[in-house]
């Protein structure tokens, strides 16, 4: 049997943002009447409801790589999270992909109501630039403090996670090309999972311009690679351990890596889009192990 050695690392940062999150949350929804209770419960319902939390960790990694300090990037680490929070709630909407269960528990409109899931989507997207925007470091300039504004923008909008969700949908039904297929994937997915990795580059000095060209390059490359191992999974893993439907892809008859070239031809893709992405960080130091080995839990895991 194939068994999955899960480095030290990955609990360490995902226990990081699982505790600058609610903080976060705390210090933002402090609750002026009862009206807007119940708004706030479900925006931290789907912020603090578990999660793999891949991409602050990437942030952490990232950071690691370049000697940066990780409380300076804890803020912008957990502003992305919280936009991929809101991705979630939004995707799993009845008008979306309808579905029941996240992270194991009732999808936030099963609990709180499509209505107020769609809010709590729209508040934790705002939320996220608002921590971002009031953020104050010495570490972190003015002026990369808005390229960071920006570039989070860019990665969830209409040139990134939103027009990628977009493409899905229209997709239903329909086999693609492979190219309009990868497309798909590097915005709904890949720029989100980008992002994670560049705000690292934007503390302080930052590294020279091969090594920025090489992260983002490995960056698209595991952007891609998490979303073909997600598609792969929603084929061969169980809802118990996805805490998520298993075989939700092919019951809506969604354009994926398996559903176009096959379970092994998806494998094979998957483990060639890793090797590229190991190869981007070629011949940088054990700094960059983190990362190195963050591509490979993505292309093993299980959930
Ligand atoms: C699921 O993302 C949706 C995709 C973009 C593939 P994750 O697999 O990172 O979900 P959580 O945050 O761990 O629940
Ligand atoms: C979602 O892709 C990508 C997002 C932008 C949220 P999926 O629809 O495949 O994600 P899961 O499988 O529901 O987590
Ligand atoms: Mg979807
Ligand atoms: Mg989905
Ligand atoms: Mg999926």
């Amino acid at each position: 049997m194939n068994v999955v050695v899960k480095p030290e690392f990955l609990s360490r940062h995902k226990e990081r943002a699982d505790s600058v999150l609610p903080k976060l949350l705390d210090v933002s929804l402090v609750a002026a009447s009862d009206s807007m209770l119940e708004l706030h419960s479900a925006m931290r319902y789907a912020v603090t409801n578990g999660g793999k939390r891949i991409r602050p960790t990437l942030s952490y990694a990232t950071a690691k790589a370049l000697g940066v300090p990780l409380d300076a990037v804890d803020v912008p680490a957990c502003a992305i999270e919280m936009v991929h929070a809101y991705s979630l709630v939004h995707d799993d909407l009845p008008a979306m992909d309808n579905d029941d269960l996240r992270r194991g528990l009732p999808t936030c409109h099963k609990k709180f109501g499509e209505a107020m899931a769609i809010l709590a989507g729209d508040a934790l997207q705002a939320l996220a630039f608002t921590v971002l925007s009031q953020h104050q470091d010495d570490r972190l300039s003015p002026t990369n403090k808005i390229h960071m504004i920006e570039l989070l923008g860019q990665a969830s909008g209409a040139a990134g996670m939103a027009v990628g969700q977009a493409i899905d949908l229209a997709a239903v039904g329909k086999k693609i090309p492979l190219g309009q297929l990868e497309e798909m994937h590097r915005h709904k997915t890949g720029m989100l999972i980008r992002a994670s990795i560049m705000i690292s580059t934007m503390i302080g000095a930052g590294p020279d311009a091969d090594v920025t060209a090489r992260l983002s390059r490995f960056a698209n490359d595991i952007g891609l690679l998490f979303q073909i191992v997600d598609d792969i999974l929603d084929v061969v893993s169980d809802t118990a351990t996805l805490g998520k439907p298993q075989g939700a892809d092919n019951a809506l008859n969604k354009p994926t890596y398996p559903a176009l070239l096959g379970l092994e031809g998806a494998r094979k893709h998957a483990k060639m889009t890793h090797e590229q992405a190991l190869e981007q960080l070629e011949g940088l130091d054990d700094g960059f192990d983190e990362l190195r080995q963050i591509s490979t839990f993505i292309i093993e895991r299980t959930y």
